[in-house]
This record gives C-alpha cells, sequence and structure tokens, in this order.
C-alpha cells in the first residue's frame, strides 16, 4: 500500500510523521512510502536521507495524495488539506480531538481517521503513546526555556565574588511533563516542589527527589480518586479555593513555575490567577505548558497569551509557547515516528494491506470516523469510551466555535 507523507503545514510546526528510519521500515515490509519534498527539512532530515530509505518523494502537492492509502500526520489537517485527500484513504495523526471541527468533512470522504491521542494507556499502548513521547519532550524544554528569560543561575554556587542561592522551582501537575520537568529542574541544580491534585503522585515526585505539596483532602475527595483510573477530574469549588491559597503561597516564594496541569476532555484550570502573578517577586518566570488548553486559548495562568511572551507590570515573564515538542525537532519527530510505526503494527497485515484490527481494543479507542460516520463522542458506535464533551468544549471555546461557523458556511 502506498503510504504519504506530507509537510506538516501549521505554522510553528517542525515536526515531521515519519523519520528515515522508519520509512525504511515500513518500505522492508512491502510498502511504498512517497514524502513531500521538504517534509523532514525541519527536523533535520534532507529528501536524499528519505530517498536513501527507499521512499520516493513528491515536489508536486496535487499529485501527493494520488492513490494514497494511508497518511501519516504531526497535526490533524485544515479543511485545504482534507480537500485534497482521496475519498476511502485512512489518516494517523494527533487531532486535539475534544477541540478539532473537521470530523464531519473527513467523514464526509469516508476517510478512516485515527487519533494517536486517543490510545489508551495500557501496557501494550506505551510504545505508540504519543502523548508520553511529547510530553516527555515537552518537560525537559520547558525547563531550559524558563532558564533562558530567567536572570539568574539555577544551581548554588560559592564563589569569589560571592555564593548563589539555589532557583525554587515550582511545578504545576507531576504527569509524564512535570515529572520530566522536576527531572530536568533537579539535574540543573534547582530546589523543586510539586503540587499535583492526584495523591498518588507523590511517590513518584520524592523519588525525584523534590517537594512534594499537598491540599489536604477531605475523605469523599480521598474515595474519589480511587475512581478516576490515574487521570485528574474536576475539582469542587471548595477544593479549587483550597488549592488556590495554597499556589498563592508557594508563587510569592518560586522563582520559576512551569505549569503542566491538564484534564482530559476538560478546559484545562485555572490555578495562576492574576492576583498570584502580581505577589509573585520581579524576574520570576512562569512557562505555561497548558496554554491552548484552557478556555479562550488560554492556560494554567489567567495572564497567558498562546505563543507569546507576556510581562506583567510587576516584571514577571509567562511564556505561553503551545508547541514544546517542536523546539526539538529531531527527538520529538523521531519518537512521534516510532510510536506511528507500531501504531501501524494494527493497521497493516503482513501483506502489507490496509486491514485494521477493528476487534481491538486500541482500534476502537482511536477510530474518530469510519464508512461516512464521526464515530467520536457517538454512544452506538464502537468509540464508546470518548464521552460526548467535544461539542461541550466547543461550545464553550469561542476560537473552536469561530472555526466550526466558518466550517459550515464554507462546507
Ligand atoms: P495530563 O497531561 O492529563 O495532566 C498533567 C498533570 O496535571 C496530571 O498529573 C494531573 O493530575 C495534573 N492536574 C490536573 N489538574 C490539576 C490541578 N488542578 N492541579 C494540579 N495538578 C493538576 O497527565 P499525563 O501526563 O497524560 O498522565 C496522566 C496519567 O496517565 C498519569 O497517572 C500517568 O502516570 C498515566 N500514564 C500511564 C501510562 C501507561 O500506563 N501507559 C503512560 C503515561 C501516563
Amino acid at each position: 500500500m502506498l503510504i504519504v507523507i506530507p509537510k506538516e503545514n501549521r505554522s510553528g510546526e517542525t515536526r515531521v510523521a515519519a523519520s528515515p528510519e522508519t520509512v525504511k521500515k515500513l518500505i522492508k515490509q512491502g510498502n511504498q512510502v512517497r514524502v513531500q519534498s521538504g517534509a523532514g527539512r525541519s527536523a533535520n532530515w534532507c529528501d536524499t536521507d528519505y530517498l536513501d530509505a527507499g521512499a520516493s518523494i513528491s515536489t508536486d502537492t496535487v499529485m501527493l495524495y494520488s492513490d494514497a492509502a494511508l497518511i501519516l500526520k504531526v497535526q490533524a489537517p485544515d479543511t485545504h488539506e482534507i480537500k485534497q485527500y482521496p475519498r476511502h484513504t485512512a489518516l494517523v495523526c494527533q487531532f486535539d480531538i475534544y477541540r478539532y471541527p473537521h470530523l464531519a468533512l473527513l467523514a464526509e470522504k469516508q476517510i478512516d481517521a485515527y487519533a494517536l491521542e486517543l490510545i489508551p494507556r495500557i501496557t501494550r499502548g506505551q510504545s505508540m503513546d504519543i502523548l508520553s513521547s511529547q510530553a516527555n519532550i515537552a518537560g525537559y524544554r520547558a525547563v531550559l526555556l524558563a532558564t533562558h528569560y530567567f536572570p539568574r543561575f539555577m544551581p548554588m554556587l560559592m564563589t569569589a565574588a560571592g555564593s548563589v542561592k539555589p532557583a525554587r522551582v515550582l511545578i504545576l501537575g507531576a504527569g509524564v511533563a512535570g515529572l520530566q520537568a522536576i527531572a530536568t529542574a533537579k539535574r540543573l541544580g534547582a530546589m523543586v516542589e510539586v503540587f499535583d491534585v492526584r495523591p498518588a503522585t507523590r511517590e513518584q515526585v520524592e523519588s525525584l527527589g523534590a517537594k512534594f505539596i499537598e491540599v489536604e483532602l477531605s475523605s469523599e475527595e480521598k474515595a474519589a480518586f480511587a475512581h478516576t483510573g490515574g487521570y485528574a477530574t474536576e475539582m469542587s469549588d471548595d477544593y479549587k479555593k483550597r488549592q488556590s491559597a495554597l499556589i498563592a503561597q508557594q508563587a510569592a516564594l518560586a522563582d520559576i513555575i512551569i505549569s503542566t496541569a491538564l484534564i482530559p476532555g476538560k478546559a484545562a484550570p485555572v490555578l495562576i490567577t492574576s492576583e498570584t502573578v502580581a505577589a509573585m517577586k520581579p524576574g520570576s518566570v512562569i512557562i505555561d505548558m497548558a496554554v491552548r488548553m484552557g478556555l479562550n486559548g488560554g492556560g494554567n495562568c489567567q495572564l497567558s497569551k498562546a505563543d507569546e511572551v507576556v510581562i506583567s507590570a510587576n516584571g514577571v515573564t509567562i511564556v505561553g509557547q503551545s508547541n514544546l515538542p517542536a523546539l526539538l525537532a529531531t527527538d520529538a519527530s523521531s519518537m512521534f515516528a516510532r510510536n506511528v510505526l507500531t501504531f501501524l503494527g494494527l493497521l497493516i497485515d503482513k501483506n502489507a494491506h490496509y486491514a485494521p484490527q477493528h476487534d481491538d481494543e486500541i482500534i476502537q479507542a482511536t477510530l474518530v470516523t469510519h464508512a461516512g460516520s464521526i464515530y467520536f463522542g457517538n454512544a452506538t458506535a464502537p468509540n464508546t469510551a470518548a464521552p460526548n464533551i467535544a461539542v461541550e468544549i466547543a461550545a464553550a471555546d469561542p476560537i473552536c466555535a469561530a472555526i466550526t461557523a466558518v466550517d459550515s458556511i464554507t462546507a
């Protein structure tokens, strides 16, 4: 079958969904691979690297998709791209599915679309888990970005010119990104404090040598956590009040805050209010990794702006870089591509034909459009794991609502 690798067209996206290494393996399995010229350039792979791996290179954007059985992308396509896709093709990429407004168009073209971020967090899914591989990179890169804006050292130093105190780093959210941020900040010599709503993260935080700070939980709140399957859920207003007071207190002492808090299927929680920022030290830095994931494109900090650096009135630098993995294009692409290659093991049979295993739990969880229908959020389709909250987020998010409105006008 013919697999096509287009060049990513979203602003700031440097990654590519297949590396020369994974292309070579796909060709060895009997597939043909066509790569759009320049697709790997930002990740430091030339067209000749893909040619050496056995792919063909297409410089013609119209011919690129002709006869494509499968398209591999990092970011989900816009309407212009979808219109170029052949009918009945398959598409594998990450969607940001709760906000993605073009599923109807994909279904209309009878495209089998697989959303990689919906791969279940089961043992077998680990080697395909783009959320983990990219969050790991993002956590590392967030700390390095913070050092760029922070006007002081990270480690403690004793020099002839006097001694320097270690930087105090506060990390909000100890998921995959947060844990990597802890490890990176510790390696640079910072003092690290961490807050997460999930009490289970304490052990992981402490094993990395950081201090865990927590909001006291009522017995009902403790019981509720036993049923969340490892993910955070939205907390009660009372909990949010206690949490806000604790974060405000710790933020005033921090030099750097890295915020990573996300709730699957919900808008990212606001943890750092404008008042909290106003009480922080001049020169301190906030890296808001949840930017774009909150309502109105914001993040965990009320003052964050997507892809902008905001300096508050009291001199706090708030960085809203929304695509941190793209800042480490080569490794991010290599890892993404390996995740995709493993996932394709469930879609391609040993004769190199498209043969999705529809009874497989991972396929059922990720297949979002099939045979003209939208599966995601549809309780009667196989993808029942996905709750019908895409609509809720789209309605509450003016940016998403605007895209959907434009879509329905142009459709
Ligand atoms: P995520 O990206 O969904 O969220 C990041 C972190 O933010 C989480 O630790 C969450 O508890 C925290 N958070 C949410 N609301 C918060 C609030 N109000 N205040 C402070 N923190 C808040 O999380 P990620 O990284 O995707 O991991 C989610 C779970 O999945 C974890 O339990 C992780 O260990 C697990 N996991 C399992 C894997 C597997 O078994 N294959 C692979 C990767 C992760």
